[in-house]
């Protein structure tokens, strides 16, 4: 059995594998993300474990008698982070996931590790395309052309992170990336990221349900003008029209209470000089709910009222939802097995939803039944190099996993 010690030693080597600067930064196919994944496929191979990379660097730490195309348990999560992130989203899930296979690899209960390649969209505006090759649906000479912010293109990144051995060949133009396993039950592990199991005092929630979102930019044109002789009135700023609308969204999500929420991730304005009068602006907003119809009204209702902010100051906007995901349930039955194991384990527990997006969604999209469990964040805090969750809490989750993992075997057996 692995130990809290472990676990915690290899949350931290992980750690280690980012960008300069603070917290974690480990974008899909940077140089960080390349070195995490060649640790981690060596640490796999060192506890026994064969490392298998699909075409998109997505990776599976398995028993290496496993047969290709195997009915599996999928338990994990995701390699990379978002930019100065913390420590524990996804790493917890990959870390736990690999001790928890390579535990279990002699026992005839196929758990497979895996890790994705991307979850957060963080350097490519794509979030979930790992977890979307691991399940054969996604055909990479359709994503090819998407730029990072300094004009690498997805393909190209891929690519490189190939020549290093994090990735397999890649599949005939037009091809989804081969599946290398098949999920029969999947199970993700991971930091809650907000303050629900910390403010009552439980140490394990079984998530039932993960929030949808939509994202939409914003292109705002008023007109650019002097800044020191346009009289007030005759302006047509975009960026005074963005900031309206950043306080509609905020508005917007008080207004709709919890689990709904709104948000204006980030903001631009051209030229972008002190004595210009903002001739453009864009914007990113994002709403999240957990039911379909609140979000579809969220979704509408911030559309509305951005355009009547555009109006009212003669500022011309173009409104593109840039993506989105169903609000998802996950399986009934497996979160009431759940509930009921840790009910009999007498850990302080809930069962809630999750306001993040995670890879889990895709495999309950994909109809595989699905699961997640999360543990304590201390001060609710994600996204963020403050990010933290005591060691003995990632340790119950993780303990907690394994007898779910004792139940599904004894049910499947
Ligand atoms: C992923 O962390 C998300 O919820 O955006
Ligand atoms: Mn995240
Ligand atoms: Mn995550």
């Amino acid at each position: 059995m692995f130990t809290l010690e472990s676990l915690s030693e290899k949350l931290d080597r992980l750690a280690a594998f980012t960008a300069p600067g603070p917290g974690v930064t480990r974008l899909v196919y940077d140089d960080a993300w390349c070195e995490a994944h060649l640790w981690l496929q060596a640490e796999a191979r060192a506890l026994g474990l064969a490392a298998t990379c699909d075409a998109v660097g997505n990776l599976w730490l398995h028993n290496p008698e496993l047969p290709p195309g195997a009915r599996v348990i999928a338990l994990g999560s995701h390699l990379d982070t978002v930019k100065r992130g913390g420590r524990f989203d996804g790493a917890y899930g990959t870390i736990a996931a690999l001790l928890l296979a390579a535990e279990l690899r002699g026992s005839g209960f196929p758990v497979a590790a895996f890790v994705t390649c991307e979850e957060e969209g963080s350097r490519f505006p794509m979030a979930l395309t790992g977890v979307r090759g691991l399940l054969g649906r996604l055909v990479p000479s359709e994503c090819e052309g998407a730029r990072d912010a300094n004009g690498v293109t997805w393909g190209e990144a891929l690519a490189a992170a190939r020549a290093r051995g994090c990735a397999a060949p890649a599949p005939a133009a037009g091809a989804a990336v081969p599946r290398l396993f098949d999920a029969a039950r999947q199970l993700e592990l991971h930091i809650e990221q907000g303050p629900v199991l910390e403010s009552w005092g439980d140490k394990l929630a079984v998530v039932d349900r993960i929030a949808g979102y939509r994202r939409l930019r914003a292109r705002l044109t008023g007109e650019a003008r002097h800044a020191g002789t346009t009289p007030m009135e005759r302006r047509h700023d975009a960026l005074a029209a963005a900031a309206e609308i950043v306080l509609a969204a905020e508005s917007l999500g008080r207004a709709t209470g919890a689990p709904g929420v709104a948000t204006a991730g980030f903001a631009s304005a051209e030229p972008g000089l002190y004595n210009v009068v903002p001739g453009a602006a864009t914007l990113g907003l994002e709403v999240r709910h957990t039911e379909a119809e609140a979000l579809a009204r969220m979704e509408r209702e911030l559309g509305e009222a951005a355009r009547a902010i555009a109006q009212r100051r003669g500022v011309a906007i173009e409104l593109e939802t840039k993506a989105g995901e169903e609000p998802t349930p996950l399986s009934e039955e497996l979160a009431a097995q759940a509930l009921a194991l840790a009910a009999g384990m007498a850990i302080p527990h809930r069962r809630m939803a999750s306001g993040a997006g995670h890879d889990t969604m895709a495999f309950a999209q994909a109809g595989v039944p699905a699961l997640m469990l999360f543990v304590p964040s201390r001060g609710g805090i994600s996204h963020s190099p403050d990010e933290l969750t005591k060691a003995r809490d990632l340790w119950v989750g993780a303990a907690f996993a394994r007898e779910l993992l004792a139940a599904w075997r004894q049910e499947l057996a």
